[in-house]
């Protein structure tokens, strides 16, 4: 069953002189447990459509549904990570926490005691009274998708989550979310720059066009599970990397 499903959606921005076409008929699917990765130009409207599932912005046509129901009668339906990470910085990691709880009226006690076992149970306790100043980006981003999972653990959207982190840390925070996506059995559209992390952690990754974007390749990613950096050298692995970087070229 589809968890989410996006069809023939288009949107523009009213512009001074003209209307910008950002969105074109773009359809995508996220099956119930799977996750799908959003590679594409910067500019191209990930964000946008993101903006869009998750109720921020209005669409101009085409139909949404979540678990088979149009998205214009539901709310809070989702979890979003957005581009920048968002933790407020007067709260310690666990209020950050709590917050989703609370948002969803969760009496303070039981949004307290859920967000100390979310802390727990992903290996996060000891920082439950850092502020954000005092975590590291890794551990940052970390609090940051528990946040996510705390307000909806159905459908995650994640729109580039480990942009501004390096490479090692990155890796680190793969494993992750693999670790919560299997164990909270989520599902998870993310957008991302980084060939091999759409590689490492989608069962399929959509490539979009350039602005105004539509789909130019969909493609599946048929490693085992769990994953591990090592898979990413095999005949395999390097087979889809060379499709995407193909499929990339015909974005420009
Ligand atoms: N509220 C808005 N009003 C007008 N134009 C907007 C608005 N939001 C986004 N845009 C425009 O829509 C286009 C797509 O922006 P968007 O942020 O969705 O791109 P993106 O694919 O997420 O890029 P990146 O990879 O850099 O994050 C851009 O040209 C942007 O200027
Ligand atoms: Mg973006």
């Amino acid at each position: 069953m589809n968890r989410l499903s996006v069809k023939n959606v288009s949107k523009s921005f009213p512009t001074l002189d003209k209307s910008l076409n950002v969105i074109d008929n773009i359809s995508i699917d996220v099956a119930e447990n799977e996750i799908v990765g959003i590679i594409g130009p910067s500019g191209c409207g990930k964000t946008t459509l993101f903006n869009i599932i998750s109720k921020v912005l209005p669409y101009d046509s085409g139909k949404i549904t979540i678990d088979s129901k149009d998205l214009d009668s539901k709310h809070g339906i989702c979890g979003y990570m957005f581009q920048e990470p968002l933790l407020f910085p007067w709260m310690k990691a666990l209020q950050n926490i709590m917050l989703s709880y609370e948002v969803k009226s969760i009496p303070k006690e039981k949004a307290k005691g859920n967000a100390i076992s979310l802390l727990e149970d992903f290996g996060l306790s000891q920082f439950a009274n850092y502020y954000p100043y005092q975590l590291s980006g890794g551990m940052k981003q970390r609090i940051a998708l528990l946040r996510t999972v705390a307000f909806n653990s159905k459908l995650l959207l994640l729109d580039e989550p480990f942009g501004s982190i390096d490479a090692i840390t990155r890796l680190d925070l793969h494993y992750y979310l693999l670790e919560i996506w299997k164990k909270l059995n989520l599902t998870i559209l993310f957008t991302t720059h980084d060939i091999r992390e759409a590689i490492l952690l989608a069962d399929r990754i959509y490539v979009l066009s350039k602005q105004p974007a539509t789909v130019v390749d969909i493609i599946k990613v048929e490693l085992d599970r769990p994953r591990k950096i090592e898979q990413l050298t095999t005949k395999k692995a390097v087979a889809i990397e060379k499709r995407l970087i193909q499929s990339l070229k015909h974005t420009q």
